[in-house]
């Protein structure tokens, strides 16, 4: 019985598969945030390169990768599929449990999937310097690291809690060259508005992509990327799926349950998506997505056009949504505390081909806990989400066969294993009075 499952370098796929032609209908158009109509390429041309704008409405199913890229993805892709032997003996399971293992790639994650592609589109297109917002600091040092490959410049927002939680992080990015701010910071309109109301603001993902873009807009030099949520990000990501595809096949196995957790969705997109065109043609596939109670946007949030930043300067695009305006409590998995997700992922959850769950943090640390103590990796809080679902799945259903993306790694988090070791970590549960409200300020939008 094999622990590691590896694919060599002559395997790595070639190209990305595009969700889009598959899904169940089309999705609903992105709209202008001033005007209330579709927006077009030449809306999103300040922000974004063309070649990156293309992927965003793209009907191709398949999209070939650049040979430069797949040249930096064999830095450390393909990555390997590991059997979690231990995990399972310690569950006393007849679930056969696997893991694909992102946390192999320099920045510790899965994000360098798309910063090296973004990167390098920007690049192609005569791009100087990138913007970017980053929470947990994952995508930051994986785009900073991207920049570097690509020899662009970087500047960060990097969310006010966690560049407080993780120095280490930050260092990690001003090591690949980035520039780091923590947002609100008084450089943009954006953070000088939202420092006026709240001095104190702990900072959200939606205030950071709000900083960023305003940044890009407003620099001819500078470009934006975003992290996760938009279709292309989805897109590059699923060389995740494409790879543990195969691997699962190699292990001869059939996967009865994928899951991943969820922030914006790029992660458990890119690892489910791929196994889509199997479940649409039959094959009993359960996906499941897996949120924190704290941030609970597919679970309790509702299915409406929202704005993707908190000051409203991004397109509206149909979604669940907390809300813009919702700013989630300082949970320890800063990558998971994002008001809205992918549309792509939204839709197939509207339509119940991916199921979703919400975990509080302390139910999440044990699991985080004891997947450390068998497997040995300790992983990133975002990531733990996802391994408390595998356990309780696991634990239900004896005899599937349970695949997850082991998104990251902590070693950059111990200080919320301090909080859980020391019992400081608190549970919170759905902050109904807040999002109610902010639910209240999402503009109300007919399309037509
Ligand atoms: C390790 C890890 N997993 C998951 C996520 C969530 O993002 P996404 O839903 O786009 O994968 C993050 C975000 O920072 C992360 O750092």
């Amino acid at each position: 019985m094999e622990t590691k499952i590896l694919l060599s370098e002559s395997e790595l796929p070639t190209r990305w598969y595009n969700v889009s032609p598959d899904l169940p209908e089309p999705l609903p158009p992105p709209l202008h945030p001033g005007t209330g109509k579709p927006i077009g390429p030449e809306d999103l041309a300040p922000i974004f390169p063309l070649e990156l704008i293309k992927q965003e409405v793209s009907q191709e199913r398949w999209i070939d990768i650049p040979d430069a890229v797949l040249d930096a993805y064999k830095i450390y892709r393909p990555t390997p599929l590991h059997r979690a032997h231990r995990l399972e003996k310690a569950l006393n399971t007849n679930a056969r449990i696997y893991f694909k293992n992102e946390s192999v790639s320099p920045a510790g994650s899965h994000k360098p999937n798309t910063a090296i592609a973004q990167a390098y589109y920007n690049k192609q297109e005569g791009v100087i310097r990138l913007c970017t917002e980053t929470g947990a600091g994952q995508w930051g040092s994986a785009i900073a690291f991207a920049c570097k490959l690509f020899d662009l410049q970087c500047t960060v927002y990097m969310v006010r809690v966690s560049y407080e939680q993780k120095p280490y992080r930050r260092l990690l990015m001003q090591t690949w060259g980035a520039e780091v701010h923590p947002s609100p910071t008084n450089l943009t309109n954006s953070g000088r508005k939202i420092l006026a109301e709240n001095p104190d603001s702990p900072g959200s993902l939606g205030i950071a992509i709000s900083e960023a873009v305003e940044d890009a807009a407003t620099h001819e030099d500078a470009k934006y990327s975003l992290g996760s949520v938009l279709n292309h990000v989805l897109l590059h990501q699923t060389v995740v799926g494409l790879e543990a595809k195969r691997q699962i096949e190699m292990a001869g196995e059939r996967p009865d349950v994928l899951i991943g957790c969820v922030g914006g969705g790029s992660n458990f997109a890119g690892f489910a998506f791929p196994f889509l065109p199997d479940k649409l043609k039959g094959k009993p596939i359960r996906m499941i997505a897996v949120e924190p109670t704290a941030c609970p946007t597919l679970t309790k949030g509702i299915y409406t056009y929202d704005f993707g930043d908190t000051v409203g300067l991004t397109p509206l695009v149909k979604m669940y949504t907390l809300g813009h305006t919702f700013v989630p409590p300082g949970i320890h998995a800063g990558g998971l505390r994002y008001h809205g997700d992918a549309p792509q992922l939204c839709l197939l959850v509207k339509h119940k081909v991916i199921e979703a769950v919400a975990y509080p943090q302390n139910a999440v640390f044990e699991a985080a806990m004891l997947f450390a103590q068998t497997e040995g990796l300790v992983p990133a809080p975002e990531t733990a989400h996802a391994i408390r679902c595998v356990i309780d799945e696991a634990k239900k259903n004896q005899g599937n066969c349970i695949v997850f993306n082991f998104s990251g790694h902590g070693y950059f988090d111990l200080s919320a294993y301090d909080a859980y070791l020391s019992g400081k970590l608190e549970d919170y549960a759905y902050p109904e009075a807040k999002i109610q409200e902010a639910i209240g300020k999402i503009p109300k939008v007919t399309v037509g």
